[in-house]
């Protein structure tokens, strides 16, 4: 391509898909599909590789992340970044509009908005493109996150409308709880411990170096407040309303995230109002802000020496009651981490009964000075779980002992091991520890694992308590008689389960390698090792540089990898998994088998042990091809329930074999 042509394809493309970009995340729409957005990703990426002299600052390619900072620099604010007098008092914030009443000529109007529990952030514009993200610091001067920032897709590139020409926005960068949980999940996938809350996470998230991994957590920013010279906008109401026709995700009036006023009842409304409904958020919010609308009376009413007058945080307070500790009790995960938890006599608290309360660590016992039978104050501050914040030491009597970290595996017996720089004890009799061989197997038949229909959590505790599995490997050599007569087994549930390992066998190499539970790698990696080394053989031959080369994959996985290895057992149970047929090898598309080759398939209805997609891939990797609709070219028609009789009879005119989803896999398997 022409390099004058190239550069214009690159800004037609990087506008487009800004365009849809925004549709889809500040209006929840889509004018086409993800294949068609990531065609669109995917050419730009490779004409920007080709003519990086002509990347905008603003191209949709660094939402992707991928760069690294290896050193965040110290940059002094333009405008100082205040905080905020804060109260815990509704009394306090009527004496404050009072006082204001007082200072100030003419009538008063506020905003009340929500205080999000995030990270604050100032992110400079210039010409209408993202040049600068700078968290707050110490106020004066904070850090250069700009990277980062821009893998946040509700923060905007290259900003539309009337905006001015220098500005600065500033908001708070959030952990959406949904996000945040999603985190946590992948978290306990690859055997690593939770993070405690969203704020700190989002925090954290921010400093990271690979903003690649910023990008996959999924952080939100909510905006509100502009600020620069000569802006020509007469109150804080109108800019945020403003600031939406520029691009920004601003707060949501409907919703009641914003809401102008002109007298006290109406901040107080808004108060009772979120601290009624704030658990209903996807966000946390830790109180709700009041600013005085205008900016000239801002100005009159001026600043203290830490805050501005013309604004005052309500803070909620976190709900708390005290009950006491009855016990703590140490839960061991696939992984082999104990988790301690603490047994609490029950209480109410925010509309649930809490009997229990997650302590994550010895640490966290240690910190709190936890003693038996202490009466503890347990606060559940719009997070998701509740939590010990502190002991009521006037109760506490001499009789109650101090809790000591448990030593031995409380499901085994063997002695638990903290290393240096892990904050968790870990039991490391991974093969005969029944919780761990459980977790195993519940973790390799999970979702985005092996995937396996038919068989649940509940199954995997009788099969290991009746001993008849004692990895997943055993799995394969069930046969029907051995679980037809299992509790709530039956002849087709056992039928299910069979049919469900023998689909197993066609999952990709990744997720195989995925479903080993091997300590750090999750689904991320795994794709990754999958992509570099193509075979297991490779990746267990593979020597520790060539592990640590592949993009992502750091010291503490590439250890892991190594140690999973050098377990005979393991290699032993991959040994078997192998000669059953599981994917070892990442099979290109072209297919698993040639199978199928030559063939066209219609799949139509509802399945009982596969979904729909899932008969599809399946085909596709054994070479057929999948056609949407009947014709005299069509060989097979895979139905389910619910086929329209319409479809059946044209098959049946054209003499199409019609086949159920059992004769599909009798098909497959010869
Ligand atoms: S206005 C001059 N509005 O609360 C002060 N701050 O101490 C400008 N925060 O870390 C701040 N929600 O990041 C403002 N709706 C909101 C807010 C908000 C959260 C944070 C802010 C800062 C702290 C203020």
């Amino acid at each position: 391509m022409e390099k004058a042509q190239a550069k214009q394809e690159i800004e037609r493309l990087s506008n487009e898909i800004n365009r849809h970009n925004d549709l889809y995340y500040l209006e929840n729409k889509s004018e086409i599909s993800d294949y068609d957005f990531d065609m669109l990703l995917e050419k730009l990426i490779s004409l920007e590789q080709q003519f990086p002299e002509f990347a905008f600052d603003y191209s949709p390619t660094k939402r992707v992340g991928g760069d690294i900072t290896k050193k965040m620099e110290s940059v002094v604010h333009r405008f100082p970044m205040l905080s905020l007098s804060n109260t815990y008092s509704e009394e306090e914030i009527i004496d404050w509009e009072n006082r204001l009443k007082k200072l100030s000529d003419g009538k008063l109007e506020y905003v009340c908005e929500l205080k999000y529990d995030g990270v604050a952030i100032g992110i400079q514009y210039e010409n209408g493109t993202l040049k600068q993200a700078i968290t707050r610091g110490d106020g004066t001067q904070g850090e250069n996150v700009t990277t980062n920032v821009r893998t946040i897709k509700t923060i905007p590139l290259k900003l539309k409308g009337d905006f001015p020409a220098d500005f600065e926005i500033r908001g708070e960068i959030f952990f959406p709880l949904k996000n945040f949980q999603k985190l946590n999940e992948q978290r306990l996938d690859i055997g690593e411990a939770e993070f405690a809350n969203p704020r700190n996470t989002a925090s954290g998230t921010l400093k990271i170096q690979d903003s690649k991994v910023v990008a996959e957590r999924g952080l939100d920013c909510y905006l509100y407040g502009v600020y620069g010279y000569d802006l020509e906008l007469d109150g804080h109401y109108e800019s945020v309303l403003k600031a939406k026709d520029w691009g920004f995700k601003v707060p949501d009036h409907q919703k009641n995230f914003i809401k102008k006023t002109d007298s006290i009842d109406g901040i107080m409304e808004f108060i009772h109002y979120w601290d009624k409904h704030r658990s209903e958020l996807p966000f946390e919010i830790d109180g709700i802000v009041v600013k005085v609308n205008n900016y000239e009376q801002q100005q009159e009413l001026g600043f203290t020496a830490k805050s501005p007058r013309w604004a005052i945080a309500y803070k909620f307070k976190a709900e708390r009651v005290e009950t006491i500790l009855e016990s703590v009790q140490y839960q061991v995960g696939r992984t082999g981490a104990v988790t301690p938890v603490a047994n609490l006599k029950a209480v109410q608290l925010g509309g649930t009964t809490v009997k229990r309360a997650s302590l994550h660590n010895s640490d966290q016992i240690e910190k709190l000075d936890l003693h038996l039978l202490d009466s503890v104050y347990v606060e559940k501050g719009g997070e998701i779980i509740p939590k010990i914040v502190g002991v009521n030491l006037d109760k506490r009597t001499s009789q109650n002992e101090k809790i000591q970290f448990i030593e031995n595996c409380p499901e085994c017996g063997s002695e638990l091991v903290r290393r240096e720089g892990e904050v968790q004890h870990y039991c490391h009799n991974e093969n005969l520890c029944p919780p761990q061989i459980k977790g195993r197997i519940e973790h390799f038949i999970g979702r985005k694992a092996m995937n396996i229909d038919g068989l649940g959590a509940e199954t995997v505790d009788v099969l290991v308590e009746k001993e008849l599995i004692h990895s997943y490997a055993d799995l394969y050599d069930l046969t029907f008689d051995q679980i037809v007569n299992l509790d709530r087994m039956g002849d087709k549930s056992a039928d299910n389960l069979l049919k469900g390992l023998e689909l197993s066998k066609q999952v990709p190499f990744e997720r195989v390698l995925f479903s080993l539970g091997i300590r750090f790698v999750g689904e991320t990696v795994a794709k990754k090792l999958a992509k570099g080394f193509k075979s297991i053989d490779a990746i267990q031959n593979a020597k520790f540089d060539e592990l640590i080369n592949v993009d992502e994959i750091g010291e503490k996985i590439a250890i892991s990898v190594q140690n999973f290895f050098l377990e005979e057992r393991n290699v032993e149970v991959i040994n078997r998994l192998k000669a059953v047929g599981l994917q070892f090898q990442i099979e290109e598309k072209v297919g698993v088998t040639e199978k199928l080759k030559g063939m066209n398939f219609v799949v139509s209805g509802v399945f009982t042990s596969f979904s729909r997609d899932e008969i599809k891939e399946v085909i596709e990797l054994n070479g057929g091809k999948n056609v949407s609709s009947i014709s005299s070219k069509t060989n097979y028609v895979v139905a389910g329930e619910n086929m329209g009789p319409a479809k059946l009879k044209k098959a049946s005119d054209l003499g199409i074999i019609i086949l159920s989803e059992d004769e599909f896999i009798q098909l497959l398997n010869g």
